[in-house]
């Protein structure tokens, strides 16, 4: 059966089951590989994309529920020439180190600044507490978060 959503603002007919998990619909049916793979539980993060603005978590969101629906992963946030304001100061405060984690991590802050222009650090933790980074790099996501809502703010 087809199913038919709009993914990173270009609209995308896949013939796949209802109940395939987002996660591989955007990882293997789109070839979009920055949304990964980690538990498969919903209890990671490192799956999240944005369905209609809010962070959802991939792998166990099936695809007949985001029938016409706007998806937007990690390739669709912003572009090398126009970054979003998470990625801008992701790099700057160089949060990444294995990288596994972070486009989860950078989908779910852009989603809270999104609802949250000015979060406070309790804010930003509870926002976050979902995303997990075996290489801890909480303390660079919370000033980046921070300094993305300054930015942001500016605009
Ligand atoms: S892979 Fe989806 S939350 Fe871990
Ligand atoms: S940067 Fe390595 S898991 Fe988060």
């Amino acid at each position: 059966m087809t199913t038919t959503l709009t993914v990173n603002g270009t609209s995308a007919t896949v013939d796949l089951p209802e109940d395939t998990p987002l996660l591989w619909v955007l990882r293997d049916g789109l070839s979009l590989t920055g949304t990964k793979y980690g538990c498969g539980v919903a209890a990671c993060g490192a799956c999240t994309v944005m369905v209609d603005g809010v962070a959802v978590r991939s792998c166990q969101t099936a695809l007949g529920d985001v029938a016409g629906a706007s998806v937007i992963t990690i390739e669709g946030l912003g572009t090398p020439a126009a970054l979003h304001a998470v990625q801008a100061a992701w790099i700057d405060h160089q949060v990444a180190q294995c990288g596994y984690c972070q486009s989860g991590q950078i989908m779910q802050a852009a989603s809270l600044l999104a609802e949250n222009p000015s979060p406070t650090s309790q804010d930003i933790d509870d926002a976050m507490d979902g995303n997990l980074c075996r290489c801890g790099t909480y303390p660079r996501i919370r000033a980046a978060v921070m300094d993305a809502a300054t930015r942001l703010r500016e605009v």
